[in-house]
Order: C-alpha cells, then structure tokens, then sequence
C-alpha cells in the first residue's frame, strides 16, 4: 500500500480542496476589490481532465475528501460534471472520494438537484447577513434572495451535514449573530461563525478589527446556553451545543485558536497550482508538469516533496508574518 501523505509533524493529509475557479458573482468588501480584479487567463485554469487526473492522484496518496471551491464554484460551466467525476475516483481504502462544496449558495437552487445526483454529499453556504440593505453594501451585489432560495434548495436536498458560514465582523454583522444563529437553526443548519484571516484582496486585516472566537461565544451565551462539545479533530469549528442540544453552532476561530496542528489539509488554486497550506509562500506548479508531459509518478513526487515542505501553522502572530499575495478568492477558500 502506497504512504500517506505525512508531513514532518506527522499530519496526515486526507483533505484536498480543489479551486474551480477564481471568478465570483459576488465582491464581498473583506475578499475582492470592486474592480480591476487581475482574473486567471483561461487557457491557465486546470481543465476537467486535468482536475479528474489530479484527485486519481491524491486519492492514491489516501486523500479521501475533496472540497470544491472557489471564487465561486457554481460559476464553473461544467461543475456538475466535475462533481460526478470526482465522486467516482476510487480511494486507496476501496471506497469513493467524498466530494463536498463551498458556495456563495447564488447559483444553488438551479443545480442543487443535479449536484446530488452527481454524487454530491455536503454544501457549505456562505452568509454575513440577513440584511438585504446590508447585503447588498458588503457584497457590492443585489442578490440576496437568491442566497436564502439556494439555502433552502439545500435544505430540501436532505444533503447533511448542511452549513452555513459566517465571518464575524465588528460594525457589519456583530448585532445579527443571535438572528442568524436563529436563522440556521430553522434552516436545519449548521451555523458556523469565523475569525477573519489576513487574506483579503486590500491587504487591511489588523487582529484589532477582527471579531475574536471569544467574543463570539460572549456575545450568544447573552441569548443561548451553549457548551462546547469534546472532540474537534481536524475540524476547524469548536463545536457548541446550543439549549442542551441536539443543535450545535461552530466557532472556527483560526486566528486566536489554529487548527493548524491537526491540519490535514492541502490545495490547488484554479490555475493548478499547489500549496501545502492557505498561507503558503510558495507553490507547487501541477498545471506547468501536466502540460509539459509530466507522469502520474511525477506530479505524486511532486505532491509529496509540497507536503514534506509545509510549515507547522500560518504564523499569523509572528513577527515576520506576510500575507499571501493572492486574496482568498484567487487561493480557493
Ligand atoms: P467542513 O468539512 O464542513 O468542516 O468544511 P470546512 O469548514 O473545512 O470548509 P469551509 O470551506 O466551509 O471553510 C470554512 C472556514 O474555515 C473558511 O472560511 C476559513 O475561515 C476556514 N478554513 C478553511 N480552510 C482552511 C485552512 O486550510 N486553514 C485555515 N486556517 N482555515 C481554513
Ligand atoms: N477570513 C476567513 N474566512 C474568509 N472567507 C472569505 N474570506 C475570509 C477571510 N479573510 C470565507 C467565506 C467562505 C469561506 C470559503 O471563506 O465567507 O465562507
Ligand atoms: Fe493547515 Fe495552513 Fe490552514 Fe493552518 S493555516 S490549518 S497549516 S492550511
């Protein structure tokens, strides 16, 4: 049997996320600029094939889960072929990669269907409000309604664990966590609040403007008895029952409480190229070794020397911390 993908920490890497595209039908003000955003060429984005051989690789490696993401992955024009492919990609214990989402929910309600006939088995949807006004303002797009018509297209689904993602922001959204909490809850998901990253495309992060995990579990335990819940592994959310349960709200606090020491987790940006953490410096280039003859055996090589590489965390506290150039939207989230 082939190696696990194991680093020098002894994390075991079985999550590969795989960016569809870095385009967006969104311009959230924490992710992109308005305009003049610098967009991948399209003959640079890794083709159907090229992805479909890429997860028969890692698969082989025992990665066993592969997350679609983006930009927004429902913009990619064939995604529903992506998904049937890659859910029929065998993995090295004889089962099937588990293939799962993360989307801005826009595009959902007119594929939800067809994505779960595909062999889709999770979505993960993003919202900051509940707000159309406030929607709109931080999106920099009218489309709220199509959001909330995607989130229920996921709940009629009956795909589950269903998720909706939420990133804490002081001034935006800080006075609607209770009503989106609420929200999720009669939605049937799984509400989860996050700790901004330094990854917006303006480079104006500062920890000082960032919600803190803490101060997000303060401000529900005014509304809701929540206790956290044992056994996170690689999991980024502490998960909290909410009332004595059974529902649970996620905190994925990433900045003041990384997951980093049970990350299992690797990417490829929509143009193929492959990082071994969100906040690498450096990438791997998979599209330049599929294009230039490159073996199955090679880009395996090359997946493993990317991995052996990989630092401990993201060192967003040390000192010589620097934020990726490339914005979120263009790594993959
Ligand atoms: P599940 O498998 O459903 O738990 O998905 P997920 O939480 O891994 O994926 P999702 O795309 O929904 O990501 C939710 C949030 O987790 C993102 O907004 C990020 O804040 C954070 N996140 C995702 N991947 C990484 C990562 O590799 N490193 C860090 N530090 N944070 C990440
Ligand atoms: N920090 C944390 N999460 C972010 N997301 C986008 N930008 C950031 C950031 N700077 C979230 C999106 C989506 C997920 C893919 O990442 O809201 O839910
Ligand atoms: Fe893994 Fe890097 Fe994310 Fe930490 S920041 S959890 S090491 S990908």
């Amino acid at each position: 049997m082939t190696q696990p993908l194991v680093d020098r920490y002894g994390r075991v890497h079985r999550d590969l996320r795989i960016s569809l595209t870095d385009k967006c039908n969104l311009r959230c003000t924490y992710c992109m600029p308005a305009d003049g955003v610098p967009w991948i060429a399209k003959q640079n984005l890794l083709t159907t094939d090229e992805i479909e051989r890429v997860a028969v690789v890692f698969a082989h490696l025992g990665v066993e889960e592969v997350r679609l993401t983006g930009g927004e992955p429902l913009l990619r024009p064939d995604v529903v072929d992506v998904v049937r492919r890659l859910a029929n990609v065998p993995t090295s214990d004889g089962t099937l990669l588990r293939v799962s989402m993360t989307t801005n929910g826009i595009r959902l309600a007119g594929v939800m269907s067809d994505l779960a006939d595909a062999g889709l088995e999770r979505v993960n949807i993003s919202l900051d409000t509940l707000r159309p006004a406030r929607f709109r303002e931080l999106t920099r797009r009218d489309r709220f309604d199509d959001v909330i018509m995607g989130i229920r297209a996921a709940q009629e689904s009956g795909l589950r664990p269903l998720k909706v993602n939420t990133v804490a922001m002081h001034g935006v959204n800080d006075d609607e966590f209770v009503d989106l909490l609420r929200f999720a809850i009669d939605h049937d998901a799984e509400l989860r609040f996050i700790e901004q990253m330094p990854l917006d495309a303006g480079h104006t992060w500062s920890r000082a403007k960032m919600v803190s995990g803490a101060e997000i579990v303060d401000r529900l335990s005014e509304s809701f008895d929540l206790t956290e819940l044992p056994g996170r592994g690689a999991d980024p959310a502490a998960l909290y029952s909410v009332d004595g349960g059974p529902r649970t709200v996620g905190v994925i606090a990433s900045v003041t409480a990384p997951f980093c020491g049970a990350c299992d987790r690797v990417r490829i940006t929509a143009d193929g190229q492959l990082r071994n953490c969100l906040f690498a410096r450096d990438e791997s280039d998979v599209l330049g070794l599929l294009r230039s003859g490159g073996s199955d055996a090679d880009l395996a090589a090359m997946i493993r020397r990317s991995i052996a590489g990989k630092a401990s965390g993201h060192g967003i506290s040390d000192v010589d911390f620097l934020q990726p150039d490339r914005p979120m939207s263009a790594i993959g989230g």
